[in-house]
């Protein structure tokens, strides 16, 4: 298992590139499966979890080549429709095949994802989804299995606006026979993506990034060429590396429009964040302060920037109030961060963080994705050496994340073993 070791102190300067995003790409790449020729997704970023998605693909029979930042997916040779247990384990992701399988072939088997490290993450919105749209559902042996001749369009109120529901029910709906509501529906920035990409295969979608979106079914897509968006979250992350070291940094292909709340709260904290002809520059040059925060569907705070806010907020002037609102379990960053010296204190789904003048290195475990990235980020301020073990964590979700940062002047190394 990899180890990342930081020495914390070094201002981080220079430009970077923000990669395209996962949480827009894993989907996009599902979409695939509802046309019948080579789809092309460009601006892909290089990460585990993509792997597992194409391995996904492979299993169902669809051809996949992934050649830097491009990947094409014949989907023409579908003729398997599972999802298998160790797939879906290792990615929860990988229930969007669902939608589209059932849309397209009328059939799919697809492991129940079970509980991971940041809660139970049920989904029951996907299947009752599906369910009301014609789909026959059982379960069986840890699978669900869903069949329907032909989806047929309904309208579909979300009890709450979960992302992969939204993407599964979306997707469903292109080819369903007549015309589907979602009301409640996500209105993340990788949902207007994906609408997107099958609007561009032939599909009629209105209101995608809304609360409300409505689809009239067509009878069949046709393969598409598609660019995912860039990765809000990494560019997020990259904020907050430049800002907790008081560094200046310009950050390429970075879209402000679907960072308003990050920005907002970076900027209460005193973290200088300007759109320039060639990005975005950030800077922190002042006294970084305290600031409150809480985790909401998009257009909120999102939750996969609250352990790297926290991270800020562990150096910051005065007390911060974070609140998770949207996963029950997300704070396993918070024991970490206290081998680090942090001051933070959990109630609930609420943490206090006071900051203190410094952290000091120390060895670390990364028990998910965006926990990790907040031990990176405290390593590159804390004094000494942090080191953080389980980086496999990290890799699914951030490219090269040690080259950029190194790029940037951080002394940070990846220990093989
Ligand atoms: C997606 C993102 C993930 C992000 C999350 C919330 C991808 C690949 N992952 O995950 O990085 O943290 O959105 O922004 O895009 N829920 C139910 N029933 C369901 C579905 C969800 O109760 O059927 C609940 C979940 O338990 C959770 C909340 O809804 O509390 C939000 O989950 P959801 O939006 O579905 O997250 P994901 O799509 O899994």
């Amino acid at each position: 298992m990899d180890r990342l070791v930081v020495q914390g102190g070094e201002r981080l300067r220079g430009e970077l590139r923000v990669s395209g995003a996962k949480n827009a790409t894993l989907p996009v790449l599902a979409a695939a499966i509802l046309a019948d020729g080579v789809t092309t997704v460009r601006n892909v970023p290089e990460l585990r979890d993509i792997a597992t998605m194409l391995k996904l693909l492979e299993g169902l029979g669809a051809g996949t080549v992934w050649d830097h930042q491009v990947i094409r997916v014949d989907a023409s040779t579908i003729h398997k429709f599972v999802a298998a247990y160790d797939l879906v384990r290792t990615m929860r992701a990988s229930v969007v095949v669902l939608g589209p399988l059932l849309a397209r072939f009328g059939r799919a088997q697809v492991s129940l994802p079970g509980g991971c490290a940041i809660g139970a993450r049920p989904i029951n919105l996907h299947l009752k989804g599906l369910e009301a749209m014609g789909a026959r559902l059982e379960l069986k042996g840890g699978y669900v299995e869903a069949k329907a001749k032909r989806l047929r369009g309904a309208e579909i109120y979300l009890d709450t606006p979960s992302v992969g529901a939204t993407e599964n029910l979306l997707m469903a709906a292109t080819l369903a026979r007549g015309r589907t509501v979602i009301e409640n529906a996500a209105r993340e920035p990788e949902i207007a993506d994906l609408a997107a990409m099958l609007v561009s295969m032939g599909a009629d979608i209105h209101g995608a990034g809304t609360g409300v979106i409505t689809v009239e079914g067509v009878a069949a897509l046709k393969a598409a060429d598609h660019a995912v968006i860039p990765d809000r979250i990494e560019a997020g992350t990259f904020m907050i590396a430049a800002a907790i070291t008081r560094g200046d940094v310009l950050l390429r292909e970075c879209v402000l429009g679907h960072m308003d709340a990050i920005v907002g709260k970076l900027r209460e904290a005193g973290v200088e964040i300007e759109g320039e002809p060639g990005g975005v520059r950030v800077r922190c040059r002042g006294t970084l302060r305290a600031a409150d925060a809480r985790t909401e569907p998009y257009p909120g705070f999102p939750t996969d920037m609250q352990a790297q806010f926290m991270a800020l907020m562990a150096v910051a002037e005065g007390q911060g109030v974070i609140t998770e609102t949207v996963f029950e379990n997300r704070f396993m960053h918070v024991s970490e961060l206290r081998r680090l010296g942090a001051d933070v204190r959990c109630t609930g789904s609420t943490a206090v963080v006071r900051g203190v003048e410094h952290l000091i290195g120390a060895p670390t475990m990364a028990t998910d994705l965006r926990a990790s990235a907040c031990l990176v980020l405290a390593g590159l301020v804390a004094r000494g050496e942090t080191e953080i073990s389980r980086v496999y964590h990290l890799d699914r979700g951030y490219e090269s994340i040690e080259r950029k940062l190194r790029k940037l002047g951080a002394d940070i190394r990846r220990i093989t073993e």
